[in-house]
Formats: structure tokens, C-alpha cells, sequence
């Protein structure tokens, strides 16, 4: 084990607020490890605020500032001050290509004592991870819009698929599917999710690629889905999934609905890796800053929290990440213990979280 130095960015809204809970159960796998495990924390208070004070979500020289962590740990931004596509722009996206974080996984697992939606769903049964393509695709920023308010008003936006960008996805998905198969965790398959029927650019591309990167893992069973189908798929037999990999739009959508098939946003984490490490690479909530429940500590913090056990697992600090993990599993399956209202509680954000922490101690 080791010394981490995370920039932490809480944001706005209930990022604040699950972000603090997911400091405290890092705090206490920390001093779990007796000395092991010491990560130094640097609180930066960029976000809507931040824009309204200085016309900007973070400094011009953040990305640079930045590249002086080891981890970022984010929580979410999103405030009426400030026009959307502006605070995502200026902190997620900027990080995601700064900092060419171009894996973005988000695990989906059912544990015990989450809420499913579908029917006679057992613990465990559900257990996938999608890998998105996180720098380029359908929202890489190329496009323009002519004759505003008129008429004749047009838009243009156009996706850009590169085969650096496809081919790298693709094969760290392959990988992932193997090293889960190794595991036990995974059942050694891949689900290459496309559109090469409709988009006969950018799609047929990626299917080209997917079948000249399968060819080099005869290990593991892979198929392609359409993205109408996997969605399907996913509410119909979720099971089946184990690793799937998803363009930027489509793995964007797709992982909406694997949070919620398994318990929802309370409960998604995500990591924005740049799997090189040539930089830092980020972890958060898949949540926002939900507006409508912020302020009242009751956000629930799991989802921060699981992304706290992500970074330190990508640190290779497997042993704390496997504690903070075993730690919310065993206060969801606890029927006694404090649940916020998302998943049927009364319990506070921040009475959750010292739960899990003391759970840790
Ligand atoms: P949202 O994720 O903030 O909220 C959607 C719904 O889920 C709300 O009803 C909210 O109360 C609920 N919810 C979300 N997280 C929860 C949690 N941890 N516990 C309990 N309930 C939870 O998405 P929404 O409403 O579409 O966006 C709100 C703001 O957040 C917008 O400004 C949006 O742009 C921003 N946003 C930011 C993201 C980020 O920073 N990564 C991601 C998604 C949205
Ligand atoms: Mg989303």
C-alpha cells in the first residue's frame, strides 16, 4: 500500500454532500490499514459558485493544476446560475479530454437490499460492467449552427470516431472481460453495442474494428448488439450482460438504465480512467447535483462512496476497496440499518455515512 494524493471536487448540490460521506469512509479505511494506506486530500472549491465569482468553473490553468494529483474525486455540478452545457463543459468534459480519461466504467451490480424494478430479480444475478468510450464519438465537439431564430436556422453536429479512440475501447473492454473471467467474476463474454444497420459511417467503422479486435481474444465469447436491442436486453434479461462496450451517446444512455436496474442513481458509481496514466483519472457519482433533494442531507451517498472504493482499487489498494465495498454491502442487507429515502428509509445522507464508516472501524 501507498500514498495517494486526490483533488477532491465536491461541486454543487448533493455532490457536496455525498462527496463529504465518501471521505469519510475513505478516512476509515485509512486508519484501518494501520499506516498503510495514507491519502492526502485537497479540497478544491471549484464549481457554480466559483463561475459566479470568477466567470468560470475552475481556473484557466485547472487542468494543468490538475495533473498534480493522483485521483479526482468529483461529486457532481449543475446549479440554475450557470448555463448547463457550460458547468458540464468546464469540469466534466474539460477532465474527460485534459486529461484523456477515455474509459468510463460504471459496474452495475444487484446487492442485497437494493430496490429492482424488475420482477423476481435475485441478489448477485446481476452483475455487468459498461465500458464507454469517454473522449470522442457523438460528443466530441465538432458542429456549428447557422441563421439562428430565423426560419432557415440549421445545426450540425457531428460524432468522430478515430481508430486510436475505437480500437483502444475495444480492447480494454476485451481485456476487462478476461480479467473478470480470471476472477470469477465474469463469464468471459462481450457485448460490442453498435448501430452499423442505421449509421453507415461511423457505425459500420466501429463493427470493422470490433471484428478485427475479436480475433485476438478467441477466449472470450463476444457479439455485437444493437443499441434498441441491448436496452431491450437489459430490462428483459440483464443477466446475460458481463462486459458490454458502448460508443459515448449510446454507453451514456445504456448506463442510465443499468442504474436503475439495479437500485438507481443512489447506488451508480463510475470511473473516468485514463488507463495509461499519463494523468489523473477521475471518480463520481453518476448522479447530479439533484436540485430538488440538495440542502436537506438526504441524498443517499452510496454511489459516492462506491466511486471512493473505485479510485482505490485503480490505486491497487485492492484490500481498503474490497472494505469499503464489503462495508455498504453489509448495510444494505442489514435490515435494521439506516437507509436513506431512495431505497426506502428514513436516514439521513450523513447518518449512512457514518455507518459505513463505522462499519469500517
Ligand atoms: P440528477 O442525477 O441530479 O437527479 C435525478 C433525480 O434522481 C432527482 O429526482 C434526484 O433527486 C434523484 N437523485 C439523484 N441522485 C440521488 C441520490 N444520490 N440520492 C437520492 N436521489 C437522487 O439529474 P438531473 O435532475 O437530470 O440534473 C440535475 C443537475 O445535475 C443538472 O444541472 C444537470 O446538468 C446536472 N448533472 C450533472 C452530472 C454530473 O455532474 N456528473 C450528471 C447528471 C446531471
Ligand atoms: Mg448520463
Amino acid at each position: 500500500m501507498g500514498s495517494h494524493r486526490i483533488a477532491v471536487m465536491p461541486g454543487d448540490g448533493i455532490g457536496k454532500e455525498t462527496i463529504r460521506e465518501a471521505l469519510k469512509a475513505l478516512r476509515a479505511a485509512e486508519k484501518l490499514s494501520k499506516g498503510a494506506l495514507k491519502l492526502e486530500t485537497t479540497e478544491l472549491d471549484w464549481n457554480s459558485d466559483y463561475y459566479v465569482k470568477h466567470g468560470r468553473m475552475m481556473p484557466e490553468d485547472g487542468i494543468q493544476i490538475l495533473r498534480g494529483y493522483d485521483a479526482i474525486l468529483f461529486g457532481a455540478v449543475g446549479d440554475a446560475r450557470v448555463p448547463e452545457h457550460v458547468s458540464v463543459a468546464q469540469t466534466i468534459l474539460a477532465m474527460r479530454r485534459g486529461l484523456d480519461q477515455w474509459a468510463n466504467i460504471r459496474p452495475a451490480r444487484l446487492l442485497a437490499g437494493a430496490p429492482c424494478p424488475l420482477k423476481d430479480k435475485q441478489p448477485g444475478s446481476i452483475d455487468f460492467v459498461v465500458v464507454r468510450e469517454n473522449t470522442e464519438g457523438e460528443y466530441a465537439d465538432v458542429g456549428g449552427s447557422i441563421f439562428a431564430n430565423t426560419p432557415n436556422e440549421v445545426a450540425v453536429q457531428s460524432a468522430v470516431f478515430t481508430r486510436r479512440g475505437t480500437e483502444r475501447i475495444l480492447r480494454y473492454g476485451f481485456e476487462m472481460a478476461r480479467k473478470r473471467k480470471k476472477q470469477g467474476l465474469g463469464k468471459g463474454k462481450l457485448t460490442s453495442v453498435s448501430k452499423h444497420n442505421a449509421q453507415r459511417h461511423s457505425q459500420v467503422f466501429w463493427h470493422k474494428v470490433f471484428e478485427e479486435v475479436r480475433k485476438d481474444y478467441p477466449d472470450i465469447e463476444s457479439h455485437f448488439l444493437y443499441v434498441d436491442a441491448a436496452c431491450m436486453d437489459m430490462v428483459r434479461k440483464p443477466e446475460t450482460f458481463d462486459v458490454l462496450v458502448a460508443s459515448n451517446l449510446f454507453g451514456d444512455i445504456l448506463t442510465d438504465l443499468a442504474g436503475v436496474v439495479v437500485g438507481g442513481l443512489g447506488i451508480a458509481p463510475s470511473a473516468n480512467l485514463n488507463p495509461d496514466r499519463a494523468a489523473p483519472s477521475m471518480f463520481e457519482p453518476v448522479h447530479g447535483s439533484a436540485p430538488d433533494i440538495a440542502g436537506k442531507n438526504i441524498a443517499n451517498p452510496l454511489a459516492a462512496v462506491m466511486a471512493g472504493a473505485m479510485m482505490l482499487d485503480f490505486f491497487g489498494e485492492v484490500v481498503p476497496a474490497k472494505q469499503i465495498v464489503k462495508a455498504v454491502e453489509s448495510v444494505l442487507a442489514d435490515p435494521q440499518a439506516p437507509k436513506t429515502k431512495d431505497f426506502g428509509g428514513k436516514a439521513l445522507c450523513s447518518e449512512v455515512g457514518d455507518e459505513i464508516a463505522a462499519r469500517l472501524g
